[in-house]
C-alpha cells in the first residue's frame, strides 16, 4: 500500500461530452438486440445532426465496433470489442453495485493508476473506473514497472470511503481474492494466490495488484486500486526476461479473456466488501479459509523482500489482517506486513 499526497477541489465530469454521446449511441445499439437503428432516430434521441451521429459512429468503428448498414433501415450492431465502455461494462455488473458506475476508457496513457489519482483530485465519483488498452508507464510494487502492452487488461479502481487505515491493507487482499474467483469463473484455470496479492498460474505470475492511497487522520480519504492481468496477451509480447516468471491466460485456456464479464465479476464482489470496510468492520476473516487454501505461499520454504530486508524460512500463517508469519532458520517467529515472496530463481 502507498502513499501518495493529492488533494480535492472541485467535481469535473470524468468522460467528455463526446464520450458520453459515444456511450449513450452504444445503450440504443445495445437495447435494440441485434436490430436495426436509423441515424435519424439517433440524432433525434440524442440531439445532434445526422452528421454528428456518422462521425461518433466511425468513431465507434475506430475503437473495434463493427456495424452493418442498411439505407433506409440505418445501421446494425454486429460486433462489440473487448473493451471496457461504460454501457458494455454496466450490463454484467450486479444490480446494486455501486463500483464502474464512471469509466474512463484511454486508448493509451502512462498509468491509470496516475490518471485515476488526477480525476480523484479533481474529484471523481466513488467506484470511478481507469482503464486503458496500454500504458506506457504502467506501475508496479514498491517502484518497479509494470509491462503493459495492448491485451492485457489494466484498470484502475477509484474508492471513496472512510475506511479505517487498520483495515486498509485488506483491500489488496480482497481485490486479488475477487479477481482470483473472477478469473477462475471466467476462465476455468486453476489459479493460486501468492502472499500478498499476487495471482499466479501454473507458478507464473498473470495478476499483479497496486493499492495508492491518500488518508485523512485515522482513515482513507481516496484509495486506487490498480490490478493488471495478463489476460490476452501472446508469449511473444513479453521481453525474455519477463517470460520467465509470467504467464498469459489466453494462451493457457486457448481462448481470449472477456474483460467486461472479469471486471464486473470483480467489482460486484468488492462493492459490498468496501461498504463492510467502510463500516469498521473487518471482511478478511469472512473469506480467509478459502483465501489460506488457495495460497501456495503458506507451508513452503520462502525468502521475502521486505523492507526490512531479505527474511528466510518457513511460510507458517496468514493471520486474519493478512500478516504473513515466517519462522527462520533460528527458530524466530517473522511477523511480516508488506513484502515480495521471491521465486525460487530469485527476482519477480
Ligand atoms: C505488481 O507489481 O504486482 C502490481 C502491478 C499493478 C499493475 C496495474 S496495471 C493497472 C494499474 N496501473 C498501474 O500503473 N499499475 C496498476
Amino acid at each position: 500500500m502507498e502513499q501518495r499526497n493529492i488533494h480535492p477541489t472541485t467535481r469535473i465530469p470524468v468522460r467528455s461530452e463526446s464520450e458520453q454521446i459515444r456511450d449513450q449511441i452504444i445503450q440504443f445499439f445495445l437495447q435494440a438486440n441485434g436490430g436495426f437503428v436509423s441515424t435519424r432516430d439517433l440524432s433525434v434521441r440524442l440531439g445532434i445532426s445526422r452528421t454528428a451521429v456518422w462521425k461518433h459512429i466511425q468513431l465507434l468503428e475506430s475503437i473495434g465496433f463493427s456495424f452493418t448498414v442498411q439505407p433506409r433501415l440505418g445501421h446494425r450492431l454486429e460486433i462489440v470489442p473487448n473493451i471496457i465502455l461504460l454501457p458494455l461494462l454496466e450490463r454484467h455488473l450486479s444490480a446494486t453495485c455501486q463500483l464502474g458506475r464512471e469509466v474512463k476508457w484511454l486508448s493509451e496513457v502512462d498509468s491509470t493508476n496516475a490518471v485515476a489519482t488526477r480525476l480523484a483530485a479533481l474529484g471523481a465519483p466513488h467506484g470511478t473506473v481507469v482503464v486503458a488498452a496500454r500504458q506506457t508507464a504502467g506501475r508496479g510494487r514498491r517502484g518497479r514497472t509494470w509491462f503493459s502492452p495492448v491485451g492485457g487488461l489494466w484498470v484502475s479502481v477509484l474508492l471513496r470511503r472512510p475506511i479505517p487505515l487498520q483495515h486498509a491493507a485488506e483491500l489488496t487482499l480482497l481485490s486479488s481474492f475477487a479477481m482470483r474467483r473472477a478469473l477462475m469463473a471466467e476462465t476455468n484455470l486453476h489459479i493460486d494466490v501468492k502472499w500478498p496479492n499476487d495471482l499466479l498460474y501454473n507458478g507464473k505470475k498473470v495478476c499483479g495488484i497496486l493499492a495508492e492511497i491518500r488518508s485523512e487522520g485515522e482513515s482513507l480519504a481516496t484509495a486506487v486500486l490498480g490490478m493488471g492481468v495478463n489476460t490476452n496477451l501472446l508469449a511473444t509480447d513479453f521481453p525474455t526476461d519477463l517470460l520467465k516468471n509470467a504467464a498469459t491466460l489466453s494462451t493457457a485456456r486457448n481462448q481470449p479473456v472477456s474483460h467486461q464479464k472479469v471486471l464486473a465479476q470483480v467489482l460486484s464482489q468488492l462493492d459490498p466488501w468496501v461498504e463492510q470496510l467502510s463500516t469498521g468492520q473487518s471482511v478478511f476473516p469472512q473469506i480467509a479459509k478459502e483465501w489460506r487454501q488457495s495460497c501456495i505461499t503458506l507451508g513452503q520454504s520462502v525468502r521475502v523482500n521486505t523492507p526490512a530486508g531479505l527474511v528466510t524460512g518457513q511460510a507458517i500463517a496468514v493471520d486474519d489482517g493478512g500478516i504473513l508469519y515466517v519462522r527462520t532458520q533460528s527458530g524466530l517467529m517473522q511477523k511480516i506486513h508488506t513484502g515480495d515472496v521471491l521465486f525460487e530463481e530469485g527476482q519477480e
